[in-house]
């Protein structure tokens, strides 16, 4: 856990007029997908956070008469972006129960990611967790609490729940659960936990991001989960993703990465088939999401390397491995697969740290 956050944090107080987080985005192991209620999730997941891939927001803010509205100006890489304002304006009209300040200030938030808004990556979870630890971090200027670490990163993960559901996960370090599991302590559905027994053969473990297309999703998340519940699958989806948190933690404390590979290709084999089964069916992968799988394959059989793939709802691969075999990896990926990439695009990333205040 970043051991300066709290160092951070104990410097807001009432003088305070504006904050700053960059908070990371992560990958999934075992995915989330089906949802129900106010963004409780159906079954556990569990992710790698990553470091590259993030969001930087800051939050100003400055006294206003509480006329019952809340006020918000969005700036998204200097430019104004009314479609983004508009999801904040109503995320901040549904906290206003958590946060009591919310009708008492004027809010300026500018925010940028450091990925390009053209490579088809969802910004959810970075976005999401920076402005929800941008929100806790003045609820702790304006009134001293959480007067702990673990206190303000539990808030912020809920908080950040309640903007997307996979961004609960992204302020912790490393490897973040969420969702309630009978065999984790701790583990909740409003909020994620932090998983600390991770073995040292995970440290630095890569995350190459293929970019095979940068088009906008075909299918929303929220509709994506919403298909979930007329799944005829879905129950046994739940049960196989309980099943398959046990077999990741064990394989993630023990440094099992056969068996993690093995996880991480089914879980994103199981999510696809879900979509193309679903009442409308999706296909979300494209001929060179199949290619890169193709390859990666064969390329695993002949090398015996531990490179293993994984998909988010969408056609772009992530392709995960260990540091200590980056170079022969790294070049298979650059002279085999690059040519699959849309303008050759691969965002290079790694497990990361968690978030920072900036
Ligand atoms: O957080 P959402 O609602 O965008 O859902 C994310 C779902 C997946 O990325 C497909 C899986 C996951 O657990 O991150």
């Amino acid at each position: 856990m970043h051991s300066s956050i709290f160092d951070q944090l104990a410097k807001l107080d009432s003088n305070t007029q504006k904050v700053s987080w960059r908070s990371p985005s992560n990958i999934a192991i075992v995915k989330y997908w089906g949802k129900y209620g106010r963004q409780l999730p159906r079954n556990t997941s569990v992710s790698f956070t990553l470091d590259h891939a993030h969001t930087d927001t800051s939050i100003a803010f400055q006294a206003k008469e509480n006329d019952g509205e809340v006020s918000v100006d969005f700036l998204f890489e200097g430019e104004p972006k009314p479609a983004f304002a508009d999801k904040i304006i109503r995320f901040f009209e549904g906290l206003t129960d958590e946060f009591g300040f919310l009708h008492d200030y004027h809010f300026t938030i500018a925010s940028s990611n450091s990925f390009p808004h053209s490579s088809g990556i969802a910004s959810s979870a970075s976005s999401m967790s920076a402005l929800a630890l941008g929100l806790c971090s003045i609820e702790k200027a304006l009134t001293g609490w959480p007067s702990t670490e673990e206190e303000f990163l539990a808030k912020a993960s809920h908080i950040a729940r309640l903007g997307s559901g996979s961004a609960a996960r992204s302020v912790y370090p490393k490897v973040a659960l969420w969702g309630e599991h009978n065999q984790v302590m701790n583990s909740s559905n409003t909020k994620a936990t932090p998983i600390v027994d991770v073995h040292a053969a995970f440290d630095g473990f890569h995350d190459d991001i293929l970019i095979v297309s940068a088009e906008e999703k075909a299918v929303s998340s929220t509709a994506g989960h919403a298909l979930m519940e007329t799944n005829r699958y879905a129950s046994v989806r739940y049960q196989q993703a309980q099943e398959n948190i046990v077999e990741t933690l064990n394989a993630l404390a023990t440094g099992d990465i056969l068996k993690f590979g093995k996880i991480l290709e089914e879980e994103a084999m199981t999510l696809h088939a879900l979509m193309m089964c679903s009442d409308p069916s999706y296909m979300l992968m494209q001929p060179g999401t199949i290619s890169v799988i193709e390859k990666v394959r064969a390329y695993r059989a002949s090398s015996m390397m531990p490179l293993y793939f994984t998909l988010d709802a969408g056609p772009n691969v992530h392709l995960l491995y260990p540091d200590e075999v980056a170079e022969p990896i790294s070049q298979f990926i650059q002279e085999e697969l690059k040519p699959y990439c849309h303008n050759g695009l691969i965002i290079k990333d790694q497990v990361g740290l968690g978030p920072s205040m900036i």
